[in-house]
């Protein structure tokens, strides 16, 4: 097993994995041609990370896809050149994933389509629920990471190698937002030297825990 660095022809697979593995927030559940479509805009941004960790059958012929992570060096530059860059995209995308699933479009309507249009009308990200304000330098944010059931456990290292590369690009403050429900990443992230910085819930009303690494040999707690 090992990981590299995604590239476009591992969108589907990456995809997949979320909306298997992930199935907290909107975004899965508008499947995988529209996670796929959010997930390029990591490929292609220089504030943003793709990675995945591949498996090679035994006698090295075929490689599959087992596990991905997507994450940011600088999320609020991020976000800027989402919008920027990706909002016509992301909302055709969005707008065929929601005509093809009626009772998800009446639950977007009801629940989240006045914040979004806004959001994306005035062309900024908008702040999520709870979250503190934003520290003034660059922080990395480890937006989705995910591994195959088969292979958890046996040491791929998508975080690690993810950190690895934020310390490289001189971050050095990482966050993320996890759920809390059993069998959830809480126990990952605690046993893997994060920490705890809040609890909040999502717009849908799920538990999430958030967490904060720091990279830098600087004090900033
Ligand atoms: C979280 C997740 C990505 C971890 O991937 P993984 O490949 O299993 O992690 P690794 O094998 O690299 O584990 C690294 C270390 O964490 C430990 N670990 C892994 N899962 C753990 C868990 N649930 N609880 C405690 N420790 C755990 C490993 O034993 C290993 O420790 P060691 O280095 O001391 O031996 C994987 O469990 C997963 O896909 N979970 C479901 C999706 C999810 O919740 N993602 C997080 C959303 S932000």
């Amino acid at each position: 097993m090992f990981v590299r660095t995604a590239t476009t022809y591992d969108l589907s697979a990456m995809a997949g994995l979320h909306v298997a593995h992930l199935p907290i927030g909107f975004f899965p559940r508008l499947g995988t041609g529209f996670v796929a479509r959010w997930q390029a805009a990591f490929l292609d941004s220089p504030h943003a990370i793709g990675l995945v960790a591949i498996k090679r059958s035994d006698d090295a012929s075929a490689e599959t896809v087992v596990g991905f992570l997507v994450g940011t060096t600088d999320r609020r530059a991020f976000r800027r050149e989402l919008l920027r860059r990706h909002r016509g995209a992301l909302i055709r995308h969005g707008l065929f994933a929601l005509v093809a699933r009626p009772r998800l479009l009446a639950t977007f309507l009801r629940c989240r389509a006045t914040t979004y249009a806004a959001r994306l009308w005035r062309g900024r990200s908008g702040t999520p629920t709870a979250q503190p304000l934003e520290r003034e330098e660059p922080t990395g944010e480890l937006t989705a990471v995910a591994v195959d059931p088969g292979t958890r456990g046996a040491g791929v290292g998508l975080v690690e190698i993810y950190l690895d590369r934020c310390t490289s690009l001189g971050v050095s403050w990482v966050e993320l937002v996890t759920a809390t429900e059993p069998d959830s990443a809480v126990r990952f992230y605690e046993h893997t030297g994060w920490t705890w910085l809040h609890r909040s819930r999502t717009r849908d009303g799920v538990p999430v825990a958030h967490f904060g690494r720091c990279l830098a040999t600087t004090d900033r707690a």
